[in-house]
């Protein structure tokens, strides 16, 4: 069965494209079949693959109905994953969504009348924001990976989401689940670090992966060569954590 799994967090910043590119990756590399949407006017999870912004048959057209997937999706240098590359075009596709009937529904409508089944992941990368991009990655998802950095202020937003969730499953998409939530840019020689795991943990019990996402220049760094980090330093700890938290989610 295919897992669709939308990577959010209306907060910007927080690792949410890091995660889809290098989780992507680390479960590819476990011979299963991972397409990632890129669900993101800025395109980074795009450029943080390779690849350039798509201009013409990128997710923009397939949300409108222009293209089918087969003709958006193109390869990656893992074997095993691929992608639908974004662009800024998606800032107009969700202006244009918001004067539709149905609106929540376009990317859902779209992904459930294409072929997913060669795929065991589809990875959605949201924008930082609650709006009809981030909603539409919600209907169409099984589960929602959340993203929360190690900072102050954290789980502030969390709430937010929270509620967002509750609404979605209401309304729309009544088996959306809280796959699970993931604490980045960890520090764990720093206090604060720290506290935010203790209340993340506190709050959040069995939604919190066990894994920590440290912070590491190599996860910063391997984006600007186009690469996954285990292609850009296999052995560097975010490589290693990324590997970690891809077998969590294989397992959940
Ligand atoms: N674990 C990490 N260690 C070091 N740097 C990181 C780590 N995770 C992310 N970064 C860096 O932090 C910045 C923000 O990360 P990323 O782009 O993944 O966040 P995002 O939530 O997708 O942001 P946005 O909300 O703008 O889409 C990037 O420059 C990224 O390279
Ligand atoms: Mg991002």
């Amino acid at each position: 069965m295919t897992r669709i799994l939308a990577v959010a967090n209306q907060k910007g910043g927080v690792g949410k494209t890091t995660t889809v590119i290098n989780l992507g990756a680390s479960i590819a590399v476990h011979d299963k079949e991972v397409l990632v949407i890129d669900l993101d006017p800025q395109a980074n999870t795009t450029s943080g693959l390779g690849h350039r912004e798509a201009e013409d048959f990128g997710i923009h057209n397939f949300i409108a109905g222009v293209h089918q997937l087969k003709e958006c999706t193109v390869n990656t240098e893992i074997e095993g994953l691929y992608l639908v590359p974004g662009s800024r075009h998606l800032a107009g596709t969700e202006i244009e969504l918001a004067s539709q009937e149905g609106r929540e529904f376009f990317l859902a409508r779209a992904l459930s009348s294409s072929s997913l089944s060669k795929y065991d992941y589809v990875l959605i990368d949201c924008p930082p924001s609650l709006g009809l991009l981030t909603i539409n990655a919600l209907v169409a998802a099984h589960g929602v990976i959340i993203t929360v950095q190690s900072e102050y202020y954290a789980l502030e937003g969390l709430s937010h989401l929270m509620e967002t969730i509750k609404r979605i499953k209401a309304h729309w998409n009544r088996s959306l689940a809280i796959f699970g939530v993931v604490l980045t840019m960890y520090d764990k020689r720093l206090k604060l670090s720290r506290e935010v795991e203790g209340e993340a943990d506190k709050y959040l019990g069995e939604m919190l992966f066990r894994t920590r996402i440290p912070r590491n220049v190599r996860l910063s760094e391997a984006p600007s060569y186009g690469k996954p980090v285990i292609l850009y330093d296999a052995f560097s700890t975010g490589a290693k954590s990324y590997m970690s938290l891809a077998r969590e989610v294989m397992a959940r």
